[in-house]
């Protein structure tokens, strides 16, 4: 098989990729070793930055999410006894969008099979050759043929576990790493959000978030330790815990039915470069932030607007500038991204050994970005996502 662009992973990134290379009328074959609804089912974040979304709809696939999708003006930001709104419109005149991660992915598998090819259920994905100008993808398809696909170009977009960033020789690699002392454990609930909109609380006992998917259903998450087993945490302890640290004088907490419970660790991390030879990484598969500041998969989408950018630069016109300049482009984001999501994270959770020192002063921390408006703004532009570089 030969095409001009061969796309490891149909995650938001590889996918989003093929979608703006197909309307640049330029040919990709996306390679996925899950199965269709595997992908499609999995549970992952839920805010859009809403240069995202302008992105998505300019792209043609923001249909369903300008229907469903809801427009956040703000977030919640509390402690014991106290909830202060950070008003996004006032402070930087953008808004944030809630639409699953799961949604976007479904959107985008449509429109990726009505584009072009898109092989699920794959095995032994190896990128060779992409020190030469003819890179290739080797895989086992889903009827067990060995196949090999010749490419211009490859896009390692197969997430945190995926193959492309081993391809880049070691010795090249630099990885910046940091796991943190705690995890989120997340709920999907049947019942309708108790906010307007998303919780970020302090707690003595731990963060809690209280966020939504849609009017009838809740997404919320606790703060626990990462050796905990989901089986520890039984619904009503879920709620208890969520109630408590989100506890309000006048404010309940509305519970439901629990549709699903995970827990997820919390890292960062940074892999540079992000291209070697022939081959480029974009989203997960090179870095990795914290949920807090909400900035995973917006970050894929950013990696991906300014690496279909390069390819399509060099597909039609040979230029190479943008390729040679795309490293280094992502890398000052995901940067930006990974400090924004590292402090809200070390603003918002208590670590194993803090001291009442430590509490006072994110304490403190969360009084000056709830009543001062230039710290405020900062926390606003970022979280809304600042505009893209290129
Ligand atoms: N061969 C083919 N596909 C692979 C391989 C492989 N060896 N390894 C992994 N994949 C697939 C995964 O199954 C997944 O579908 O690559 C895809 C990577 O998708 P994501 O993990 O969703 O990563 P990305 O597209 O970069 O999106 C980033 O997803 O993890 C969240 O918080 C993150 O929101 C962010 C977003
Ligand atoms: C979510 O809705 O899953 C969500 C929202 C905000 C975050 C993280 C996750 O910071």
């Amino acid at each position: 098989m030969r095409t001009q662009v061969g796309i490891i992973g149909a995650g938001p990134a590889g996918l989003l990729l093929a979608r703006l290379l197909a309307n640049a009328g330029i040919d990709s074959v996306v390679v996925e070793n899950r199965s269709r609804e595997y992908v499609e089912a999995r549970i992952r974040a839920g805010v859009l930055e809403q240069q995202t979304v302008d992105l998505l709809t300019e792209a043609g696939v923001g249909d369903r999410l300008q229907r469903q999708g809801l427009r956040h003006d703000g977030i919640y930001l509390q402690w014991p006894g106290e909830r202060h709104r950070i008003d996004f419109p006032a402070l930087c005149d953008r808004s944030v969008w809630v639409y699953g991660q799961t949604e976007v992915v479904k959107d985008l598998v449509n429109a990726r099979l009505a584009d072009g090819p898109l092989f699920f259920d794959i095995s032994d994905t190896a990128v060779v050759d992409v020190e030469t100008d003819r890179p290739k993808v080797t895989f086992t398809d889903a009827d067990g043929v060995a196949r090999v696909l010749e490419c211009d170009v490859v896009a390692g977009c197969d997430g945190f576990h995926g193959v492309s960033r081993q391809a880049i020789p070691e010795a090249l690699r630099t990885t910046f790493e940091r796991v943190y002392p705690f995890a989120w454990l997340g709920i999907l609930a049947d019942v309708e959000p108790s906010t307007d909109e998303l919780i970020y609380a302090w707690h003595p006992d731990g963060f809690a978030l209280h966020s939504m998917r849609s009017p009838t259903v809740s997404r919320l998450y606790v703060q626990v330790d990462p050796s905990e087993k989901v089986e520890d945490w039984s619904d009503d302890r879920v709620w208890d815990a969520l109630a408590t640290r989100m506890a309000l004088p006048g404010w309940t907490l509305r519970s439901g039915p629990v549709t699903e419970k995970s827990i997820t660790p919390m890292r960062s991390f940074v892999s540079g470069p992000m291209r070697h030879g022939r081959l480029f990484l974009a989203g997960d598969a090179a870095h990795i932030v914290p949920p807090t500041g909400a900035k995973g998969l917006n970050l894929a989408v950013a990696d991906v607007k300014v690496l279909a950018e390069a390819i399509t630069a060099f597909a039609k016109e040979q230029r190479t500038d943008l390729l040679d300049a795309y490293s280094d482009t992502a890398t000052r984001r995901v940067w930006r991204a990974t400090h924004f999501s590292w402090w809200m994270t070390s603003m918002l959770h208590r670590s194993p050994g803090s001291d009442p020192f430590d509490d006072q002063l994110q304490l403190s921390q969360l009084r000056y970005v709830s009543t001062s408006e230039r710290a405020a703004a900062s926390l606003a532009e970022n979280y809304t996502g600042l505009p893209y570089t290129t």
